[in-house]
């Protein structure tokens, strides 16, 4: 017999799903909404109940559920941040809270699980598929750190923010001919600093994961630059290297030319989701649901050469993904 066929059987052998649950855990990312009203909704269409678990594992533990209806979820799909509140949540790192949180699960009839969230989330969510809950994971962050996808929940609504924010920094750094290094988001990942770096026409892009970052290197191409007759200097510079303002100074002591920093923070978070992220999050929030009906569990959506697959979420874990070099030699040329 066939994998899948012995899947199948298996599945059908199994508790059919009654009571699904949904929760948002981590940083939260536009789209999440999206994915949260079409889990309720796929679910409700298939007769099965939805219970909304509010900030995260942490609300999971302090049994914040209620129960969610077709127009609790009405008019979300545009807003920003989730309707579910979220959190970190550090006592679902341990095995009492896992265990706590499994037993609360229970109790509740929530058979199967939809976590949304990043890496940290999913590894909860795999313990409570060890713990019998059935989970299925939805990569939900604006970092775009998540190995087995080439998209997350919210990094297009991010980058778009966040380049429409340094566009404007930009006009005012052109006026002025100035230095301007601009801080992005994205933790230890360089993602939306080298997106960010393309898009606005960056200068030099500054990501924890290029190791050969040399300050004298940089001031000399500054000096050179503006030799050549540019007008001003971008600098997209990754939360992972941080150091910002710090670096701006020294920039500037160094060039003579006026610099400035500008950290965008938060404000890259919030915001009425793109067209994509609505789409993709719907897509990922329904197949959710279907994969939970199916019988699966301990699984992660993911989004790969144009597919929306699954994967189980210990292999999910155990990948590696890296900065596209060719993207990132692409954004030096450009600079010229
Ligand atoms: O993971 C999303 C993210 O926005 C990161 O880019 C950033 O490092 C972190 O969350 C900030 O977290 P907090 O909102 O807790 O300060």
């Amino acid at each position: 017999m066939g994998k899948n066929e012995l899947e199948a059987m298996e599945a059908e052998l199994r508790d059919p799903i009654r009571t699904i649950g949904v929760l948002t855990s981590g940083g939260d990312a536009p789209g999440m909404n999206a994915a949260i009203r079409a889990v309720v909704r796929t679910a409700l269409a298939k007769g099965v109940k939805v219970r909304g678990i509010r900030r995260g594992y942490h609300g999971l533990l302090k049994e914040e559920i209620i129960d969610l209806t077709a127009r609790d979820v009405s008019d979300t799909i545009q807003r920003g941040g989730t309707i579910l509140q979220t959190a970190r949540c550090q006592a679902m790192r341990t095995e009492e809270g896992q265990q706590k949180a499994a037993a609360i699960c229970k109790k509740y009839g929530i058979d199967g699980l939809v976590v949304i969230g990043g890496d940290g989330s999913f590894a909860g969510a795999q313990r409570l598929a060890d713990l019998g809950v059935n989970t299925i994971g939805l990569p939900g962050t604006i970092d775009l750190d998540i190995a087995c996808t080439e998209y997350t929940i919210g990094f297009d609504t991010a980058v778009n923010t966040a380049m429409e924010a340094i566009d404007k920094v930009r006009d005012t750094s052109t006026s002025h001919e100035r230095c301007s290094i601009i801080e992005v988001m994205g933790r230890d990942a360089g993602y939306l600093a080298l997106w960010c770096g393309i898009a606005n026409g960056a200068e030099k892009i500054l990501m924890p994961e290029e190791k050969d970052f040399d300050e004298t290197a940089l001031v000399e191409d500054i000096l050179e630059c503006k030799k050549r007759g540019k007008k001003n200097y971008i600098i997209i510079n990754a939360e992972g290297i941080g150091d910002t303002m710090n670096m701006a100074k020294r920039i500037e002591d160094a060039t003579g030319m006026e610099t400035r920093a500008t950290i965008l923070g938060h404000m890259q978070r919030g915001g009425s989701p793109t067209c994509k992220d609505r789409v993709y999050a719907s897509v990922m929030g329904a197949k959710a649901v279907e994969l939970l009906m199916e019988g699966k569990t301990n699984r992660v959506v993911g989004y790969q050469h144009g597919e929306f697959k699954d994967f189980d979420i210990n292999e999910a874990l155990g990948m590696k993904k890296s900065i596209p070099e060719y993207q990132y030699d692409i954004a030096k040329i450009l600079a010229l």
